[in-house]
């Protein structure tokens, strides 16, 4: 599927938990999961679009889930139903379809890129937040279970994601969230031999693989996060080889 450029009105973006936003726009969009848009709702600054992974898709709607960092998300969380924005995409290789059983780990707004996989794929899920767990029930809609942990106790297992997750039993795992909980996983994966794919973010500027702006270096060398992931194996990122 060919990237495209379209525009979509905004029909809802509520804030569902402190600066934490869920955005669905209305429109026909293709997306397989782990791949993204680029985001606008702004003429001239920021210069950028914006990446974010889809968090969901439906026969007439896209959604996001976004953390407010800075300027651009600040923008994109005043949008009102009925304002329109431009999307391009999709883009990036996302999750191909997984040996199963298959386990889906995220932490914080890592949740969008391993929603919209739990919503193709489904398996179980290991979701770790900060603090009060969000859109824990949506993922029931798609998952076998659903395991919850927060870092204050509230609404799941006291502590971090990577300490209620074991791999053993498991064929794939998918993840998503912050560097050190993917090396963790990382670490626990390689000990138990089950093949890990994550998906990783770096400052974008085309997202269409011309820029070079988002290389990484890999076992397999330079590669660009907006074209050749935003999906590795985590054995390319962090393995020895
Ligand atoms: C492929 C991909 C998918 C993404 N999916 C999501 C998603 O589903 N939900 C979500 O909340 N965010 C996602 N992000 C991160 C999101 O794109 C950034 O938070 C956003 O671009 C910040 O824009 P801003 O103008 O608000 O912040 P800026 O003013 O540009 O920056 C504010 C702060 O955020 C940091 N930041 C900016 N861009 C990134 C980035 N790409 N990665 C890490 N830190 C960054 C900056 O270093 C700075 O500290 C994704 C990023 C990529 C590359
Ligand atoms: S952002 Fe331009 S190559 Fe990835």
């Amino acid at each position: 599927m060919y990237p495209q450029l379209k525009r979509g009105e905004v029909v809802a973006n509520r804030e569902i938990a402190p600066g934490i936003f869920l955005l669905g726009v209305r429109g026909k969009f293709a997306a397989s999961p782990g791949q993204f848009y680029m985001l606008r709702a702004w003429e001239l600054d920021p210069p950028l679009f914006r990446p974010m992974s889809v968090f969901a898709l439906e026969e007439e709607a896209i959604s996001f889930l976004y953390e407010v960092r800075g300027r651009g998300t600040g923008i994109l969380s005043r949008l009102s139903p009925g304002k329109e924005l431009l999307l391009l995409g999709p883009l990036g290789r996302g999750w191909d379809p997984p040996a199963r059983p298959l386990a889906l780990v995220a932490g914080g707004t890592g949740i969008a890129p391993i929603h919209f996989a739990a919503q193709i794929y489904g398996g179980d899920a290991f979701l770790g937040f900060r603090g009060k767990p969000y859109l824990v029930e949506s993922f029931a809609d798609w998952c076998r279970t659903v395991h919850v942990a927060s870092e204050t106790g509230e609404g799941g297992t006291k502590g971090l994601v990577t300490e209620i997750f074991r791999p053993e039993g498991y064929r794939t795992c998918f993840a998503c969230g912050p560097e050190g909980m993917l090396r963790e996983l990382y670490r626990l994966c390689s000990e138990a031999g089950v093949p890990l794919f994550v998906s990783v973010e770096e400052r974008m500027a085309c997202g269409l693989g011309a820029c070079l702006g988002c290389a990484i270096l890999t076992s397999r060398g330079p590669r660009r996060v907006c074209a050749d992931g935003p999906v590795f194996p985590a054995e390319e990122l962090w393995g020895d080889g």
